[in-house]
């Protein structure tokens, strides 16, 4: 099967680098998924983006396009990929509707503007298509570059920290869309230091820091294994329980922390509460966050650079 992205052992040492901000990375972006690379400011997310895009060249290891080394045809690269920069561009002379059509004609599309008024709908800039960038607001210049990366239809879209400074209404519209888009068969890698974009979007996570993966995998397995399950029961009346599960007691509720594959059943039975006592019983799955600190504890790397 031919990738999206196949990223093997690459490493980048920037020339007047003093440590290697790329160590020996691999990892793959699945046909229709939404890849995402975690990791906190100077982990090196950036760069692996830079190198896919060809800004940057491997200093060794492959980056591979659908099949292609990247290095080998750039062009066909840029044709394949749509990118969003972290860094918002200012072009303040030309409105919306101008930016968009000179953008298709990098890609050699002269007669694009069904493609282009498709897309300004989708990120609600239609009806600003005839301002100048200086006249737009922060939200509205970050979706024009969303809209900018999406011209050409691009079959895997590299987004940059999307929603670095981005207020929670718009992210949320942000995140929406992104889905849409996987919907639509799109895959997408996108690099982000906030650990609720990555568990709400994204279908597998790679955590990197220090220019390392410390951890790569599927979001929901991730924090399956670096998570508990707690149980919180409530009781009819206060009772006295001796369980290894047990943390917490307080009047007629009791809070026990349980491994992840323990089924309910097993566990309501291994603590032998009689049913008649039992009001309510609430489970908490861990999340991301949880699994992040986990991982940090469990990591030096990552610890060290935190
Ligand atoms: N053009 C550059 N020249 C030299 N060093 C760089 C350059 N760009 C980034 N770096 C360094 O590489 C490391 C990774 O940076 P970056 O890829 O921007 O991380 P992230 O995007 O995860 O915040 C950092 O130590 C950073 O200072
Ligand atoms: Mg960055």
């Amino acid at each position: 099967m031919i990738l999206p992205l196949e990223i093997t052992n690459l490493r980048k040492r920037y020339r007047d680098g003093i440590v290697e901000a790329v160590k020996g990375v691999s990892f793959n972006v699945n046909p229709g998924e939404i890849f995402g690379l975690l990791g906190p400011n100077g982990a090196g997310k950036t760069t692996i983006i830079s190198t896919i895009t060809t800004l940057e060249t491997p200093t060794s290891g492959e980056v591979k396009v659908f099949g292609m080394d990247v290095t080998k045809d750039p062009m066909f690269t840029k044709r394949q990929i749509g990118v969003v920069h972290q860094e918002v561009i200012n072009s303040g002379f030309f409105d919306v509707e101008e930016i968009l059509q000179f953008h298709s004609g990098y890609y050699g599309l002269r007669k694009n503007t069904e493609r282009i008024h498709f897309v300004l709908n989708k990120l609600a800039l239609y009806e600003h298509r005839k301002k100048k960038v200086k006249q737009l607001s922060g939200g509205m210049k970050r979706r024009l570059m969303i809209a900018k990366a999406l011209v050409h239809n691009p079959k895997l879209l590299l987004l940059d920290e999307p929603t670095a400074g981005v207020d929670i209404s718009l992210r949320e519209d942000l995140w929406k869309f992104v889905r849409e888009l996987r919907g639509a068969g799109m895959s997408i890698l996108l690099t982000t230091h906030y650990l609720e974009e990555a568990e709400q979007l994204c279908d597998r996570v790679g955590i990197i820091n220090l220019g390392a993966l410390a951890c790569l995998g599927d979001t929901k397995e991730i924090i399956r294994q670096y998570t508990q399950k707690k149980i919180r029961v409530v009781l009819t009346e206060p009772l006295h329980l001796r369980s290894q599960f047990l943390i917490e007691e307080k009047g007629k509720e009791m809070l026990f922390i349980v491994p992840q594959n323990k089924p309910l059943g097993e566990f309501l039975s291994e603590v032998a509460i009689p049913t008649n006592l039992i009001k309510d019983v609430h489970i908490e799955e861990g999340d991301l966050e949880e699994a992040f600190l986990k991982l940090v504890s469990n990591n030096k790397e990552v610890r060290e650079a935190l």
